[in-house]
């Protein structure tokens, strides 16, 4: 299929063959390729859960409340966020910026770009219980828009989450045109407990779940009608 064909045919379906084979291997390859996705500014704060495990499986069904392409899906795959790896990754991020700046003269260029890791990620993620990091950021961005300046306005904790969220709904994405480019089908779920999948994955309380992809071979009566989207001028401007 080429890109056009894989975009068509992808459809979010709530019916698989339980009886169908299925390569679990093709999930694995599609989390490959979901990592190549864009995310924010590299930092790479998401993770995929491959329910391997049946006991696991089912009690995900059960978070999912028992929705139809939850429950026949022959795998399920959690997408998380993870708000508390910021430090390690803007470390990672800055080890590799570091490592190819070895035995080169640091242009001021360099140092920006190492100070994007050094600097601004610490501004942007850091949270403190005080609520000190987040009136930082409210008066840099206030300045900012009072001299008329252009800045990012990702002050609060709740627009930190909508840029975690963006980058791994990317990832998700990817996953699902994987999948069907590979002839799977999958559903894309926000109808489950989050409190309950934490618990069954042990993750912690600041982790978020952003989607559950149910993955099979489905069936036609898992479509539940054709197509439908609003017309194009309604979304799409050229201005
Ligand atoms: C963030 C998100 C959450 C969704 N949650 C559910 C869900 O809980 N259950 C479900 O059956 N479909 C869910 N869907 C699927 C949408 O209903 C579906 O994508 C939409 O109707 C368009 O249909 P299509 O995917 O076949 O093009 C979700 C889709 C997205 C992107």
């Amino acid at each position: 299929m080429n890109f056009d064909q894989i975009l068509k045919a992808r459809r979010s379906v709530r019916v698989y063959d339980e009886n169908a084979g299925f390569d679990s291997q093709i999930v694995t390859k599609s989390l490959e390729r979901s990592v190549l996705s864009a995310n924010s500014s590299n930092m790479q704060l998401w993770e995929f859960y491959q329910i391997s495990s049946e006991e696991k499986k089912k009690k995900i069904v059960r978070a999912c409340m028992h929705q139809s392409a939850a429950r026949t899906a022959s795998e399920l795959v959690v997408f998380v966020t993870r708000h508390d790896k910021w430090k390690k990754r803007a470390a990672w991020n800055l080890a590799n910026m570091e490592k190819q700046f070895v035995g080169k003269e640091i242009t001021s260029k360099d140092k920006r770009a190492l100070n994007y890791y050094k600097k601004l990620m610490p501004l942007f993620y850091t949270n403190d219980f005080l609520g000190i990091a987040t009136l930082i950021r409210f008066l840099i961005v206030s300045y900012h828009t009072i001299i008329g300046k252009p800045i990012i306005h990702l002050i609060t904790h709740a627009d930190q989450r909508v840029s975690l969220h963006k980058t791994c709904a990317l990832a998700a994405q990817t996953f699902m045109l994987s999948m069907k480019s590979e002839n799977y089908d999958t559903c894309p779920m926000e109808g489950f407990d989050e409190r309950i999948i934490k618990r069954i994955l042990n993750l912690p309380a600041s982790a978020e779940v952003c989607m559950v992809i149910a993955c099979g071979i489905g069936k036609s009566e898992g479509i539940y009608g054709p197509r439908t989207r609003v017309p194009n001028d309604e979304v799409i401007f050229k201005v």
